[in-house]
């Protein structure tokens, strides 16, 4: 309950035209890989982030202080120490590391997880609830059209 209320206001706050990406704080713990899954079945992929607004958002749906979850950013696999996005994004320059991260323990840590003060590696077996995203059509959807997609989401939610 407590998650959809911040859903919604969260959504109004920003003002809606602000607002491409929903995020959605899915509490149920699972590997990287799994939650990746997981993601790319109800909704569009793990969490992308592009911003400091965007991703304060996100530590705000996490709650309390020690809370953690995955994001969908990992290791290239071939380049260890360039981190990408699941989705494929490259757009997006933006990294919210905290102090000291990424710290690589010989960079075994492929997958990377936040919390309240910033992002870290981590490793993908792990198991974390996690963040996924949908995207909301701005320009080409009306708002009653992307209300229908925010109120098919709360239905699955609840
Ligand atoms: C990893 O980096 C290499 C070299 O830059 C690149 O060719 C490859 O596409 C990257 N992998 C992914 C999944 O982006
Ligand atoms: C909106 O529709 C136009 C015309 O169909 C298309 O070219 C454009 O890429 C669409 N924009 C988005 C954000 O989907």
């Amino acid at each position: 309950m407590e998650k959809i209320f911040l859903f919604f206001l969260l959504i109004f706050h920003g003002g809606f035209s602000a607002v491409t990406r929903v995020h959605i704080h899915v509490n149920e713990k699972k590997r990287w890989g799994e939650a990746q899954m997981y993601c790319r079945q109800n909704y569009n992929d793990l969490s992308t982030i592009s911003s400091t607004e965007e991703n304060l958002r996100l530590q705000t749906m996490l709650g309390a202080i020690d809370n953690h979850a995955w994001i969908g950013m990992y290791r290239n696999g071939t380049v260890l120490d360039q981190f990408i996005w699941s989705d494929g994004d490259l757009k997006t320059n933006f990294y919210q590391w905290k102090s000291e991260q990424p710290d690589g323990k010989s960079r075994s840590q492929h997958c990377v997880e936040i919390d309240r003060t910033g992002w870290a590696d981590y490793g993908c077996d792990e198991v974390l609830p996690f963040f996924c995203y949908l995207t909301l059509d701005r320009d080409n959807k009306t708002w009653e059209e992307n209300s229908a997609v925010i109120t098919s989401l709360v239905r699955n939610i609840m």
